[in-house]
C-alpha cells in the first residue's frame, strides 16, 4: 500500500509540471538541467520513453541496452569521470570503445535532439537499460553534468585479461570496494564478448544475456558460462571478491541491492550529487516487485 502511494505521488509530480518545460530550453550547462525548484526537468520523461523503446526487443533487453550499460563504465572510469568524452570521436575510436560506436552515436543524437548533455544522456541511458533488462534494479540517477571538450586519457580501462587482483586495485583507486566491484561485474549477466576471442564473437557471458539475473555468477564460478573473460574467472577466485561472487550467485536481491548503489557511485565519478538533480523518478518503473523490494523505498523515488 505504501509503495503504490509512493508511485502515485511520483507520477503526479512527474507529469503534472509541463509548464516547467520552458526552463529546459537552455543547453547542456548544469543549471539548465534543473527546473527552478531543482527538480528533474520533464524532458527526461520523454527521453525515458524513447530510450525504453530503443533498448527493448520483445520482452528482453537488446544489444543497444548492453552497450549503454558498458558505456557508463567506459565514459566514467578514466580520469575526468562521467563527462561524455566517450562520444568524442578520438576517444570512441579507441580499441576498447569501438564496439560501442553505434549505440553511443545514437545516444548522442538523442542528447542533441533534446538539448541535454551527452554525459547526462549516457548515465540516464545506462540506468534505463538496466531497468529494461527484466529483473534490473532502479539506480539513483542524476543529471546536470557538463560535457568534456577533449578525450579522456588513454589506457585507463581495465581489460578483459587483467587479473582479479589488478582489477580490484584499479577499482579501489577509484573509490570502489570489493563488493562494488563484484556487483558491477555482474552487469556481464547481460553481456556478450566480441573482442576477447573474435573466433567466438557474440557468445554471451552467461546463458541468459537478455535478462538481469545471477546466472552469470554461478556459471562463471562453475566455468559453465557460454564464454568467460579471463578477468572474470580470476575475480571468481580473488580473495576478497570471490566470496562475494558466491553470495550473489545465490541471491538476486543481494546482488541488486549492491549493484544499484555501485552503479550510482560510478555515475557520480567526476561530479557530486549535491551539484546535480535527481532524475530517478523519470526512469521506467522496475517491472518486478522483487526488485522494488530489493532497495529501500526512500532511496528509490525521492
Ligand atoms: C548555452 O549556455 C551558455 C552558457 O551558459 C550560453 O551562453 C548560451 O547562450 C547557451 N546556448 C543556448 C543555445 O541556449
Ligand atoms: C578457482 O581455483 C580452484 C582451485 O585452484 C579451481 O579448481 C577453480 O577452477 C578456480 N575457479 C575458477 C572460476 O577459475
Amino acid at each position: 500500500m505504501k509503495l503504490s502511494l509512493v508511485l502515485l505521488t511520483t507520477s503526479v509530480l512527474t507529469y503534472a509540471s509541463p509548464h516547467l518545460s520552458s526552463r529546459q530550453d537552455g543547453n547542456s550547462s548544469g543549471e539548465a538541467s534543473a527546473d527552478q525548484w531543482g527538480r528533474c526537468p520533464p524532458v527526461w520523461n520523454t527521453i525515458s520513453r524513447e530510450l525504453t523503446s530503443l533498448f527493448r526487443s520483445g520482452n528482453q533487453c537488446n544489444d543497444d541496452a548492453r552497450a549503454a550499460i558498458r558505456a557508463v563504465f567506459h565514459d566514467c572510469f578514466p580520469d575526468g569521470g562521467c563527462d561524455g568524452s566517450l562520444a568524442i570521436p578520438a576517444e570512441l575510436g579507441r580499441s576498447p570503445n569501438t564496439r560501442l560506436t553505434g549505440t553511443v552515436n545514437k545516444l548522442k543524437s538523442v542528447a542533441e535532439k533534446y538539448r541535454v548533455s551527452v554525459a547526462d544522456m549516457l548515465m540516464f541511458a545506462g540506468s534505463t537499460a538496466v531497468l529494461v533488462c527484466p529483473g534490473g534494479p532502479t539506480v539513483k540517477t542524476y543529471v546536470g553534468r557538463k560535457d568534456a571538450k577533449s578525450p579522456a586519457p588513454e589506457g585507463q580501462l581495465p581489460t578483459g585479461d587483467v587479473t582479479g587482483d589488478e582489477a580490484l586495485q584499479k577499482f579501489q583507486q577509484r573509490g570502489f570496494s570489493a563488493q562494488d566491484l563484484a556487483a558491477l561485474v555482474g552487469a556481464h549477466s547481460a553481456a556478450r564478448q566480441r573482442d576477447q576471442d573474435p573466433s567466438q564473437a557474440g557468445k554471451s557471458l552467461d546463458s541468459s544475456p537478455g535478462s538481469w539475473d545471477v546466472k552469470f555468477y554461478a556459471e562463471t564460478i562453475a566455468k559453465k558460462a557460454p564464454f568467460s573473460l579471463p578477468s572474470d574467472l580470476s575475480l571468481a577466485n580473488q580473495t576478497q571478491v570471490g566470496p562475494i561472487f558466491k553470495k550473489f550467485a545465490k541471491s538476486q536481491g543481494q546482488w541488486n541491492a549492491a549493484f544499484a548503489p555501485a552503479l550510482a557511485k560510478m555515475q557520480l565519478l567526476g561530479s557530486s550529487a549535491s551539484k546535480l538533480v535527481d532524475c530517478t523518478s523519470a526512469l521506467p518503473r522496475a517491472r518486478y516487485t522483487r526488485d522494488v523490494k530489493a532497495a529501500p523505498i526512500n532511496d528509490r523515488y525521492s
